[in-house]
């Protein structure tokens, strides 16, 4: 049986998994606080909640086309990784007495654009999600006062730095294999995405501290530091293809 680096990834979340996190609550938001962050949270709680069926339907047949049997059950890892911020996120705005959203038209225009594409497509939009995750949270942890919320957001930016890596894995895969998007369309559909975020959530990446540039300039920074790490590993795989 062949390592691969999905194998890698499978035992990473496999890993990861029993460190949970206590999410104690004690303090209630202010009013002020309430009003920046509650909306905004339903949000990526919905989102960060995703069955995952349609990626993990795309991944089982890429897998098999390419024959790399652990990537299905590598990106299960990520989907009850995801699940479980979504399930952090709810159990602090219960705790606030928020009620949490079944749908929003955000999640489900980008729900219906992966599900319509393959697992090229599904895997460039995913990269987008993780990567406007970073400036997310990081604003959220600075603007929230509640100490569950700040840990949350910590545990979520360090989960998610590893999803960026997984997902850089996943991309060089599928670019290596002619599925995947070019880059400048990548960038074109995350330069969207930014923009609707940034119209949905700005209010709460202001009050982290971003403006509109730092905010599309640090998730471009980022984008290309996934192409850059997927190309190195496409270029180790080829090597170690002719070193077999
Ligand atoms: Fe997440
Ligand atoms: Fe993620």
């Amino acid at each position: 049986m062949s390592i691969t680096t999905s194998t890698l990834w499978r035992i990473h979340f496999s890993r990861r998994w029993p460190l949970e996190l206590d999410v104690a609550h004690q303090v209630q938001w202010t009013k002020p606080e309430r009003d920046l962050l509650a909306d905004s949270l339903r949000q990526f709680q919905l989102g960060e909640g995703s069955d995952g069926c349609n990626l993990l339907r795309f991944a089982r047949t890429f897998a098999a086309q390419v024959r790399d049997p652990d990537l299905p059950e590598a990106i299960a890892g990520l989907i009850a990784e995801e699940q479980r911020h979504s399930r952090w996120l709810g159990e602090v705005l219960r705790h606030q007495g928020e009620p949490l959203l079944q749908k929003h038209w955000v999640d489900g225009v980008f729900r219906s654009i992966r599900r319509a594409m393959g697992f090229g497509l599904e895997i460039a939009v995913l990269v987008s999600a993780e990567i406007i995750a970073v400036p997310y949270y990081a604003a959220v942890g600075r603007a929230t006062k509640l100490p569950a919320l700040q840990a949350i957001c910590h545990r979520i930016l360090e989960d998610e730095a590893f999803h960026l890596q997984f997902q850089a894995a996943n991309l060089s895969l599928v670019v290596q294999n002619r599925f995947g998007l070019r880059h400048a369309l990548h960038r074109a559909l995350q330069a969207v995405i930014c923009l609707v975020v940034w119209n949905q959530h700005g209010r709460v990446l202001a009050a982290g501290g971003y403006t509109f540039e730092t905010f599309w300039h640090e998730c471009d920074h980022l984008l290309d530091e996934v192409q850059q790490r997927s190309q190195r590993t496409a270029r180790s795989r080829c090597a170690s293809t002719f070193a077999a």
